[in-house]
Parts: structure tokens; C-alpha cells; sequence
């Protein structure tokens, strides 16, 4: 099949969209606002865009708190989502009122944070302690504005949880990921199914 996405005519009963670009990894982020409230939420359109320096950017569909607060102080911490975690970050999802704890609402503890201030889930098993560096809010291709805002910001501190740590290398599989596909969706990792190859030379 193919379908025009000006027309939408796909005759699905749902966008397929967001079921081909998957499966995704969460960004499960913490951001703080100028007066020390503390929010968390999940955001899929998520992933990194450099390695040095470490970056990475979330989108926002529409103004979130998550944008507001991080536009205001700056900093914010990208929270590693796992299996054992998934209601916590489904419950994290729910729409509440700007200065609502969501972490406090779904059970989760905090731990400080070393280089910024907004803490990271204390069960998740990494966090990235990022900086701001820009928000990108985009206009289509005529020029027309979403309301869709692209924040992008760089990885300044990394924890992990040592247990994940194996012969030197962080073991994601062992983590349980969950990554997210298309309608309800998710995935997760079975470490077995991991694969390597290097890379061409020069590549
Ligand atoms: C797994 C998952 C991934 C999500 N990804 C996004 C996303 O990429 N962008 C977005 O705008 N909302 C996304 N949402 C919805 C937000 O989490 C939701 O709107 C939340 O209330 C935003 O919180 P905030 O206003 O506290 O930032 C996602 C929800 C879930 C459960």
C-alpha cells in the first residue's frame, strides 16, 4: 500500500506513523522551574544527536510543562526507562496541573542530581544530566507553524547504576528497556537477541 499524508487516505483504522519510526527510546525527564517545583514525564520523540559532545533533543507536541520548566532553569535529566518501571512512566504521562509532582504521585523516588539541579529517578538505572542548549520550534514545509518545539540539549553528567556494568561494558539488554512503538505499543530488550558488528574501516 502507499498513502498520501496530505490526504491521509491510508483507510487504517489508525495513523501508522508512529509505528514505522519505532521502536523508540523514552526520554523520561526530569525538569524543575524557577520556583523548585519538580516535573517528570516520558517523551518517545526522543533519541541522541552527537556523541561529543554527548547531545540529545526531545519533542514537545504543543507547550508542555517539561518545555517550560526546562526553558526556564535551564537543565533538565534524561531518566532511563526499564521494564520494572513501566507503569511509573505510563502513570508519569498523565496530564496534570503545572507545579504536580509527578514523581511523588507515582511512587518514585528522587536522588540529587551531581551537575544540575532537577534529581533523577532513584530506580532508573542511568541518567543524563543535561543543559539546555536550544529549542527548535518548527514550521512545516510551507512555512506554517506546528506547535511542535524540539529541545536540544547536552549530556554534561552520566550516571549509572555499576550492576549494569559488565567486562568494562554497560550492558543495555541487562537493563530491560522499554522502547516505544506505534498506537498502545512498547518493546522491550531480550539481552540474547543482541548482535555486533563493527563497523567498515574509516566508518
Ligand atoms: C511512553 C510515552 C511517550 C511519550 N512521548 C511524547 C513525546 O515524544 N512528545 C510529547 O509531546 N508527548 C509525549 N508523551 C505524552 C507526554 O508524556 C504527556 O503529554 C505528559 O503529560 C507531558 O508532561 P509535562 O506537561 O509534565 O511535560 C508520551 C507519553 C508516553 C506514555
Amino acid at each position: 500500500m502507499f498513502y498520501d499524508v496530505r490526504k491521509n487516505d491510508h483507510g487504517l483504522p489508525h495513523d501508522p506513523f508512529k509505528a514505522i519510526v519505532a521502536p523508540r527510546p523514552i526520554g523520561w525527564i526530569t525538569s524543575m522551574s524557577t520556583a523548585g517545583e519538580i516535573n517528570l514525564a516520558p517523551y518517545s520523540w526522543f533519541n541522541g544527536v552527537s556523541s561529543r559532545p554527548p547531545m540529545v533533543m526531545f519533542s514537545s507536541e504543543t507547550r508542555k510543562d517539561s518545555l517550560a520548566f526546562i526553558e526556564e532553569t535551564r537543565e533538565f535529566v534524561c531518566n532511563f526507562t526499564t521494564w520494572d518501571l513501566r507503569e511509573q512512566v505510563n502513570q508519569t504521562s498523565a496530564p496534570l496541573a503545572r507545579g504536580v509532582n509527578e514523581m511523588a504521585r507515582a511512587g518514585l523516588e528522587p536522588a540529587p542530581s551531581r551537575l544540575v539541579r532537577p534529581p533523577r529517578v532513584a530506580a532508573s538505572p542511568c541518567a543524563l544530566e543535561c543543559l539546555w542548549v536550544k529549542t527548535v520550534s518548527l514550521d512545516d514545509c510551507e512555512g506554517r507553524p506546528t506547535d511542535r518545539h524540539v529541545v536540544f540539549g547536552q549530556v554534561i553528567g552520566i550516571y549509572i547504576d555499576e550492576r549494569f556494568i559488565k567486562d568494562g561494558l554497560l550492558d543495555t539488554g541487562a537493563m530491560r528497556p522499554i522502547q516505544r512503538a506505534g498506537y498502545n505499543d512498547y518493546y522491550t530488550v531480550v539481552s540474547e537477541t543482541r548482535f555486533a558488528m563493527k563497523r567498515p574501516p574509516g566508518g
